[in-house]
């Protein structure tokens, strides 16, 4: 078999990944063959010259047919997904942690020395992890109804030492601890979208982590009817998708928070509705 450097693996993996249809065929290549040679993608970019090893090359060109004939996402072919400090563990088991719902973090940094919070629907366990690195005094609990999500989220707290409690449960039913802030990303999209999805999310990633219904409010307007009678939670965090910031705004203010307000997100898209000051 002849030798092929870096720089001609790299070529005809981005040809075969950008026939494919895929956005960031370039970046999805390099982070590929960096994953598959055990280095950095810095250190890749520097050695464009140097021979790919033959023990290599069969792993990289799964990881390839993966990205381009399956259309699996980067990180769930590296299995891994930096989040605010952390690096998570991902698979199928848990939607891959977008950057967006980082601002779920940003909401509950500033919360009372060791109060209480809930982070609902966990998945990967990104949002109660993150919490609980960056403020170690918080109690943090995370919860989902999928056990998979579970199991996934549990490897992450164990693998990076991370104090969270884990329950299983739909929304807040059997959570009776008197929680002071609850974040959640639940599902939000509409059932009727799921032709305009990308093949990486609607093929790969679990399908109850998705969709909510004919307006994808289903599980957020849940979640708002039950913190209505939970007046010990000073804070809600919720993300949206698109264009639903106000109608969720409008039943943040109906579930008691007087106080609400969105974060939006790097695109400008309005993500994060959060509540605060509870009426009484
Ligand atoms: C969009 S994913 C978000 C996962 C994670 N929080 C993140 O941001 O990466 C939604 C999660 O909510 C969970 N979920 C869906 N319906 C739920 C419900 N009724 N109660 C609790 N969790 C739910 C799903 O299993 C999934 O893990």
């Amino acid at each position: 078999m002849s030798e092929v450097t870096v720089r001609e693996t790299l070529a005809g993996a981005v040809s075969e990944i950008a026939a494919a249809g895929c956005a960031t065929p370039r970046l999805d290549a390099e982070v590929l063959l960096a994953h598959a040679l055990g280095v950095s993608r810095e250190r890749l970019l520097c050695e464009g010259s140097a021979v790919v090893g033959a023990e290599a090359l069969p792993a990289f060109r799964r990881a390839v047919r993966r990205r381009a004939g399956e259309r699996e996402a980067v990180a769930y072919i590296t299995g891994r997904r930096a989040f605010r400090r952390l690096e998570l563990a991902v698979d199928s088991r848990a939607l891959i942690p977008r950057p967006e719902t980082e601002l779920l973090v940003e909401a509950a940094l500033a919360l009372p020395t060791r109060a209480h919070v809930l982070d609902v629907g966990t998945g990967s366990g990104a949002v109660a992890l993150a919490l609980k690195q960056e403020r170690p005094d918080l109690h943090v609990t995370a919860s989902d109804v999928s056990q998979r999500a579970l199991s996934l989220a549990r490897e992450n707290a164990a693998r990076l030492d991370l104090d969270v409690r884990f329950v299983c449960a739909d929304l807040l039913d059997g959570l009776d601890d008197p929680y002071d802030a609850v974040l959640a990303n639940l599902p939000y999209v509409a059932d009727g979208e799921r032709a305009g999805l990308a093949p990486e999310i609607v093929r790969h990633e679990p399908v109850g982590a998705l969709f909510a219904g004919a307006d994808g409010l289903a599980e957020i307007g849940r979640l708002l009817a039950q913190l209505k009678r939970r007046t010990s939670v000073e804070l809600v965090a919720l993300e949206v998708g698109a264009g639903q910031a106000h109608a969720v705004a409008t039943r943040t203010r109906a579930a008691g928070f007087a106080t609400v307000r969105c974060e939006r997100d790097l695109a400008g898209i309005e993500r994060v509705v959060i509540g605060l000051e509870r009426r009484r």
